[in-house]
């Protein structure tokens, strides 16, 4: 049986990873895995995150099974956080799922289930992993424009026009805040417009928000989000727990099926439990339960959020840092843009090529399509980065 099978094709990211950890140089950046690193290059278990494992340390009485769809104090938290009051609770189902990555995957099998002939329309370029699951789902996938190479912004022309050609039923995959991997991001106008394109075409939404509180703030990273979900008949809402709790490998993650009314909710709830079932069973817990200890309870919420708040302005200040030397450098605005992205990541625009020579010549590691973890950078590296971009002629 093993001999029929294949190599499979390595994830370009985790592979970046690796390449990194086997470089003996010391002078090496890593701007490669979406990871949050603070000044010292370390990836804090969050203050919040430490309170609430040690308050359920002492306090958790057993480890059996929660309910297939998670704990549903940990549905109501998460809601809470992704949709405000934007739609009424008893439209929303939900289900906790092995991090984000999870709820993605049961997003696209929960399509596949519902409407066989859905298309999934995605972002060009997107996070490579929903390329990768949804080919091995078999899954027909069309791109539709949205990065403009020139002036690193959105091509919200291009990306009106694609999404003009989408048949009714059709689901269009849009990422809530912080894209990624380009950086750059839709203004609330353009949202409004591509809703409207949406409900005017029969277009079924779905939204992966991994980095709410990256961006501008947990409030306004969420706005597109909440706007989405309030202005629509159904969505889908693939939510992530890894980067803004920092809890990357305890898997947390959610996906909500917002609907049309209060009738499908049962049903909706059934299948999210169902697919859940037949996949892994019970979602993992323990990050789960953090969250919503930390989102139920005021002190820790506000402390959650002081660190989280943190993180953002720090990765704010090196945006600014970065794009102000690359100023200085070149005496031109033209990598300007890296100020105006959001999130962890820009595409800085360049070709393979030059990825390659940043990494061999210079030891800076980034993904192939010449994404950069901002998170990867501190005050001291931010110059040799700059410099190395200036000298490799990017
Ligand atoms: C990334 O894009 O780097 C992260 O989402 C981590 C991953 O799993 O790829």
């Amino acid at each position: 049986m093993f001999e029929n099978l294949k190599e499979q094709p390595a994830d370009k990211i985790l592979m970046l990873m690796q390449m990194f950890r086997d470089d003996p140089r010391e002078q090496k950046i890593d701007l490669g895995v979406g990871v949050y690193r603070n000044a010292e290059g370390v990836t804090p278990v969050m203050r919040a995150i430490k309170a609430a494992e040690k308050r359920l340390w002492e306090t958790e009485t057993t480890k059996a099974y929660t309910g297939l769809a998670g704990d549903p104090a940990f549905g109501d938290a998460m809601i809470g956080l992704v949709l405000g009051s934007a739609v009424a609770r008893d439209k929303v189902a939900a289900a906790a799922t092995p991090g984000g990555t999870g709820a993605i995957r049961q997003a696209f099998e929960l399509i596949r289930m519902a409407n066989p002939s859905a298309r999934i329309w995605v972002s060009d370029p997107t996070w490579p992993n929903h390329l990768s699951i949804l080919k091995y789902l078999g899954i027909e996938t069309v791109p539709y424009r949205y990065f403009d190479s020139e002036t690193r912004g959105v091509d919200f022309a291009g990306m009106i026009e694609d999404l003009g050609r989408a048949s009714a039923g059709d689901v269009v995959l849009l990422h809530g805040c912080c894209h990624n991997p380009t950086g750059a991001n839709l203004n609330m106008v353009e949202w409004q417009a591509v809703i409207d394109l949406m409900n005017e075409r029969g277009l079924v939404p779905m939204i992966d928000i991994a980095y709410q509180g990256f961006g501008d703030g947990l409030e306004e990273d969420a706005a597109a989000t909440r706007l989405v979900a309030a202005s629509v008949p159904e969505c889908l809402i693939a939510a992530s727990c890894s980067k803004n709790f920092g809890i990357y490998r305890e898997r947390t993650g959610i996906l909500m099926a917002v609907g049309q009314d209060a009738s499908r909710q049962a049903v909706n709830q059934g299948t999210l439990a169902f697919l859940n079932r037949q996949n892994y069973s019970f979602p993992p817990d323990h990050g789960a339960r953090l969250v919503t200890m930390i989102l139920n309870d005021a002190d820790l919420r506000a402390d959650w959020m002081a660190e989280l708040e943190k993180m953002r302005t720090g990765m704010l200040a090196i945006r600014r840092q970065l794009a102000d030397e690359l100023q200085r450098l070149t005496g031109s605005d033209r990598f300007g843009f890296l100020a105006q992205h959001r999130g962890m990541f820009s595409r800085l625009g360049t070709t393979p090529e030059m990825v390659e020579k940043l990494r061999t010549d210079y030891g800076i590691y980034m993904v192939g399509d010449s994404r950069l973890n901002i998170a990867g950078l501190n005050e001291s590296s931010v110059p040799v980065l700059a410099r190395a971009i200036v000298d490799a002629g990017i």
